[in-house]
């Protein structure tokens, strides 16, 4: 029994001894604000404080920043780190963490990369736009390959000239002011360019060869470019989409049976829910399943 003790009590040591090495040095900044007055030696000084002697100071301080704003980074131990954030001066202590490449290539950066659909399953995904509609001739809307629409596709084509395919295969437009601009063309047919750019964008076929006025030039597509587009026509050349026309769009979209709708238009401010046409219809698309991107 006695033995057990001792032996109990020599494990718990260990226990004791190993948690100090557990708590290893890691790479920390210390942030202390605005003003360059301190230099090196002062970062070194506060690390020599901590860490006890200057050589394990000289040891721990990786970089001084000092000629346009104030800290420095130092390998830390928990314990240390904290004492330094006590310290007069300092803002802020945090773990070196490490930050991504952010991307202009925005579906592989998503994970929709080309073809991580099968052209079946995304045959069958139905993707609505409430926008400025669509110039249907657009290589983005070729139906070359596509077979009929979904059976589930419950919508329409209205015809005004406008002719839908077997990639676009829905088209209505709305606008219950009457009111059109010059350049407005009564018809799901897009003048403006707004539409057509942000229905390519999500679903569009792949074109090759597209570039920028010949930079950046590549393959444009949309995240799921063998998907079909319906395109419901609430905003105009004047720049302006009623909400009567967007909560009847929500509310044809949802009976035609699209899978995911986006919306690219807001209000300049912010509205109470209940009077927000945006959030009436994309709650109601979102209770249907209708995944809804605004
Ligand atoms: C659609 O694409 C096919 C194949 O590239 C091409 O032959 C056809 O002319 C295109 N249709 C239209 C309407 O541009
Ligand atoms: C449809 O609109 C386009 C663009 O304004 C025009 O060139 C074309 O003639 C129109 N077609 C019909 C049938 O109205």
């Amino acid at each position: 029994m006695a033995n057990a003790v001792a032996l109990y009590t020599l494990l718990l040591a260990a226990v004791v001894l190993t948690c100090h090495c557990d708590d290893e040095s890691k790479l920390q900044v210390v942030y202390m604000g605005d003003r360059p007055q301190d230099d090196a030696s002062t970062h070194h000084s506060m690390l020599q404080s901590v860490l006890g002697s200057a050589s394990s100071a000289k040891d721990s301080l990786v970089h001084s920043y000092g000629k346009s704003f104030n800290g420095f980074a130092a390998k830390l131990s928990e314990e240390e780190a904290a004492a330094i954030a006590e310290m007069e001066g300092v803002i802020s202590v945090f773990p070196n963490r490490k930050l991504n490449l952010h991307t202009t290539r925005s579906w592989d950066f998503m994970g929709f990369s080309r073809g991580v659909l099968e052209q079946g399953q995304e045959g069958n995904i139905i993707v609505g736009l409430i926008d400025t509609g669509a110039w249907p001739e657009h290589p983005s809307f070729n139906d070359t390959g596509y077979g009929p629409p979904p059976p589930k596709w419950k919508g329409t084509c209205q015809t005004k000239n406008f002719t839908c395919n077997n990639k676009l295969i829905g088209a209505r437009y709305y606008n219950s002011d009457d009111d059109y601009d010059d350049g407005d063309i009564p018809s799901p047919r897009d003048t403006i360019g707004h539409g057509t750019h942000t229905a390519s964008t999500a679903a569009g076929n792949e074109l090759a060869g597209t570039s920028f006025l010949g930079l950046a030039e590549g393959v444009a597509r949309g995240g799921v470019p063998n998907a079909r587009i319906a395109v419901y026509k609430v905003c105009w050349a004047g720049g302006f989409c009623g909400d009567a026309d967007i909560l009847k769009a929500f509310d044809d979209a949802i009976a035609d049976g699209v899978d995911v709708l986006s919306v690219s238009l807001g209000y300049t401010g912010i509205s109470d829910y209940f009077e927000d046409s945006i959030a009436i219809g994309s709650f109601h698309a979102m209770r249907n399943g209708i995944l809804t991107s605004c």
